[in-house]
């Protein structure tokens, strides 16, 4: 039991802090879907004498694009005692096979370990694993270095043309994946009445992983790949959106008391969610942060706490489990937290938790709220950023990210932790991003666009292993956010 993995994940993030602008940018205009419908709204407005032929042929072209609502399939939980992160269920091939991937927020590909591999894990304690095999599959094709798809990934480094793309992605923690682009046709649920779901699909372009590393290359908490949500042109949803098959809108409600919670793609009638900005230019889902209150204290923090470098504001990502905080940031909210509670008497686990026995209600800590743009404010619990080891033994889920040195930031990023037990919305088309606290397990109610039916979606729990927890401590802090992502040969 390797219980140290995750230390030296935040030194890769300090010194490579730079290399996060080289993603990327988030490239597409807001392009298909509500544009579209009202043209055609306002092309028959008005008209007295409605043209039937012209009606009907308005009609075929609506069926034929699909900007319905999706139900992603959610298991995992944001314990690091336990699971330790999100994923849902995809079909991918003809026919189709199962992929259990983890839902990653923060970067911009989707990949699942490749048949024949190299180095891949073999076996799960959480789910049983499943390699893709392009040659199983009659609708796979592969993705030459000509291919525009190619070059819009492989910014950096050649590819000759008559060659299989390849890709790498180096992740926060030093884990990486690297392989080659595969085109194929992705399955997945269309939401299609209340708890109800039907099958759609698109053919998108993945990578299929040869090689995987560091904890992605382990066993013990593997899944099949990585789903990344990203807003660059790159991700499935992008992919998806531009083919007109959905918007570039989606929604999690990752539930942190019973495990899973609801995925989604599309637009979220209820609950209503208050939004703020995303910040332009940036090649995550960043917000902008103005204050932190500990109960009814604002603490006391220096401008520009947030800002690393050139990654401005806080990333809000789900493929990373805790909060991470730079150091100007962490030492005072934990000792304003700590204010309250001087008994206590803390220790270190593994480095980086903060840890002690206690035995009293969890109520008696206080909520820390985060104040963004527009008045938009997100609070975490202490049932949220504190989690048991042991019977009477707690830890804090805030981290210290380090400390700025010139040059180099220090990333804020907050992940499960903060974002469990909410209804959290990216409103890519509109570039905002908002929030609302929400009992997952009483569903939301999403629109299907073709139609204009409203629909709930409830929450999914995808079974895993339930040996994991017995076995393992503390082993599952992912860390998802790419640093590096780019083409080698
Ligand atoms: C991203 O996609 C949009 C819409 O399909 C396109 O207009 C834009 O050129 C693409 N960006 C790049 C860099 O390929
Ligand atoms: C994709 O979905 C359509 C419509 O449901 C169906 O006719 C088609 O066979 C599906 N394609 C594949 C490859 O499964
Ligand atoms: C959440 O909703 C479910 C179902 O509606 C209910 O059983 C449960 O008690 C609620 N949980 C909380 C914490 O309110
Ligand atoms: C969710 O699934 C996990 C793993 O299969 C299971 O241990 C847990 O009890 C489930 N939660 C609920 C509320 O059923």
């Amino acid at each position: 039991m390797d219980l140290r993995r995750r230390h030296w994940s935040l030194s890769a993030i300090l010194l490579s802090a730079s290399f996060v602008t080289l993603l990327n940018p988030p490239q597409l205009s807001s392009a298909a879907s509500e544009n579209l419908v009202f043209e055609v709204r306002s092309k028959f407005a008005g008209k007295s004498q409605i043209d039937l032929r012209a009606l009907r042929a308005h009609d075929t072209h609506r069926h034929s694009r699909l900007l319905s609502a999706i139900d992603l399939p959610l298991g995992g939980d944001s314990q690091p005692e336990s699971v330790g992160l999100y994923f849902t269920k995809i079909g991918l091939g003809t026919p189709s096979r199962d992929f259990h991937v983890q839902v990653d927020t923060g970067s911009d590909i989707l990949w699942v370990n490749c048949a024949g591999c190299i180095r891949c894990p073999r076996k799960s304690d959480l789910v049983e694993l499943t390699p893709y095999d392009a040659d199983a599959s009659s609708t796979a094709k592969s993705v030459s270095c000509s291919d525009s798809f190619c070059s819009y990934v492989n910014q950096r480094s050649e590819c000759h043309s008559g060659s299989t793309c390849q890709y790498v992605i180096q992740y926060g923690d030093g884990s990486s994946t690297n392989g080659y682009l595969v085109r194929d046709v992705m399955h997945l649920d269309l939401v299609t009445g209340n708890r109800q779901t039907g099958s759609t699909n698109g053919t998108i372009i993945f990578g299929c992983g040869s090689k995987q590393s560091g904890q992605l290359g382990e066993s013990v908490s593997a899944v099949d790949g990585i789903i990344g949500f990203g807003q660059s042109n790159s991700s499935f949803i992008s992919q998806l959106a531009s083919q007109r098959k959905v918007k570039r809108s989606f929604a999690h409600c990752l539930d942190n008391n019973n495990g899973g919670g609801i995925f989604t793609i599309g637009e979220v009638v209820s609950p209503k969610v208050k939004t703020t900005p995303m910040l332009s230019n940036s090649a995550h889902y960043s917000v902008n942060l103005n204050s932190i209150q500990v109960g009814d204290s604002v603490l006391k923090i220096s401008s520009g706490a947030f800002d690393s470098g050139e990654e401005k504001g806080v990333i809000v990502d789900s493929g990373t489990t805790l909060v991470y905080l730079p150091d100007g940031v962490f030492k005072p909210l934990m000792s304003q937290i700590l204010a309250s509670h001087p008994e206590l008497t803390l220790h270190t686990v593994q480095d980086s938790f903060t840890c002690f026995h206690y035995t009293d209600k969890l109520d008696r800590f206080p909520p820390v709220t985060f104040q963004f743009d527009k008045s938009t404010s997100l609070t975490v619990t202490p049932q949220e950023y504190l989690f048991q080891i042991q019977e009477n033994t707690w830890c804090f889920g805030w981290q210290n990210g380090g400390m700025q040195t010139k040059g180099v930031g220090v990333l804020t990023i907050l992940g499960d932790m903060a974002l469990s037990n909410k209804l959290v919305v990216y409103d890519i088309e509109n570039q905002v991003i908002g929030w609302t606290n929400h009992n997952c397990s009483a569903g939301i109610q999403v629109k299907d666009e073709q139609s204009g039916a409203i629909y709930t979606v409830g929450a999914h729990n995808l079974s895993w292993s339930s040996s994991l927890a017995v076995t393992k401590l503390l082993t599952f802090v992912s860390f998802l956010i790419p640093f590096l992502f780019n083409i080698a040969l």
